[in-house]
C-alpha cells in the first residue's frame, strides 16, 4: 500500500529504490537510508530466466517484516505461477512477474490481486507490449525494462521509449490506472525522458544506494520526474 499521507503522490512520481543496489549483510541499516521511498523494489533473480541469482521467499519475508516501507517485488524467475503467490502472501503490496515468463498471465494476475497484492506484469526490451492492451486492467502495475534484466548498474536503453510512450497513449486512451513503470539505469541523466515518455514510477538502485544520501537522491529523482511529467 503507498504511504497515506502523500496524496500528492497519487498519480507519481513514485521513487522505488532497488536493494539489488544495498548492502545484503546490512539491509536494515541501507533500508532506514531510503525512509522517504514509495517501495522498496526487490528484485528475485533465479538464474534460470537471468543469469544471476539473488534471494527467495524466506530472505523476502523477513525484508517485509523488518521494512516500514511497502515491498514492490519484481520476479525474474521461470514459473512465475509457481513462485508468485508466496511474495503476495507474504505481504508483498505488489508482485510483478515477467510476461516472457508466465503461461496465463492474467490469470496469475488474478491469483495476486485475489491473495490482495497489486499485480504487476514486466515486459523485456524486446518483448512488445501490444499483446496486453486488451488486458490493461487486469494488472495494476506495468513494468517497462530499460535494461536487459539480471543485474544492476547497466546503462539506460533509450530505445524502450517508443513502447513505452505507446503503453502510455493506450492506457489514457481506454481511461487505465495502471501504473507505468520503469527499471534499468534510471538516474538523474535518464529519468527525464522516462517521465517524459510516461513512466510514473521509478526504479533506481545505483543512483539511491550509490549516493552520499540516499534519500537526498530520492528527493532529486522525484522532482526531476514531477518537472517532466507526462502531459497529452
Ligand atoms: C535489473 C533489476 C533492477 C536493478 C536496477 O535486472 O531489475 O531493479 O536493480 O539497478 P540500476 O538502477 O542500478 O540500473
Ligand atoms: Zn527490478
Amino acid at each position: 500500500m503507498p504511504p497515506e499521507d502523500d496524496g500528492a503522490r497519487e498519480g507519481g512520481p513514485r521513487i522505488n529504490p532497488s536493494i539489488l543496489a544495498a548492502d545484503f549483510v546490512n539491509m536494515q541499516r541501507d533500508l532506514a537510508r531510503i525512509a522517504t521511498a514509495d517501495f522498496v523494489h526487490v528484485d528475485v533473480m533465479d538464474n534460470h530466466f537471468v543469469p544471476n541469482l539473488t534471494f527467495g521467499p524466506q530472505m523476502v519475508e523477513r525484508i517485509q517484516a523488518t521494512s516500514p516501507i511497502p515491498l514492490d517485488v519484481h520476479l525474474m524467475i521461470t514459473e512465475p505461477e509457481r513462485w508468485a503467490p508466496a511474495y503476495a502472501e507474504l505481504g508483498a503490496a505488489s508482485v510483478t512477474f515477467h510476461l516472457e515468463a508466465a503461461a496465463e498471465p492474467v490469470t496469475l494476475a488474478r491469483r495476486l490481486r485475489e491473495i490482495g497484492a497489486r499485480a504487476g506484469v514486466a515486459v523485456k526490451p524486446a518483448t512488445p507490449v501490444e499483446s496486453l492492451f486488451d488486458v490493461l486492467d487486469e494488472f495494476d502495475q506495468i513494468l517497462v525494462m530499460t535494461v536487459e534484466p539480471g543485474f544492476g548498474g547497466q546503462s539506460f536503453m533509450p530505445e524502450t521509449m517508443p513502447k513505452l510512450a505507446l503503453l502510455a497513449d493506450e492506457a489514457r486512451r481506454r481511461g487505465s490506472a495502471v501504473w507505468l513503470q520503469v527499471d534499468g539505469g534510471i538516474g538523474e541523466a535518464t529519468i527525464a525522458q522516462a517521465a517524459e515518455a510516461g513512466a510514473d514510477t521509478f526504479v533506481a538502485g545505483s543512483a539511491v544506494f550509490g549516493a552520499a544520501d540516499p534519500d537526498a537522491a530520492i528527493a532529486g529523482l522525484r522532482a526531476s520526474a514531477d518537472q517532466h511529467r507526462h502531459t497529452h
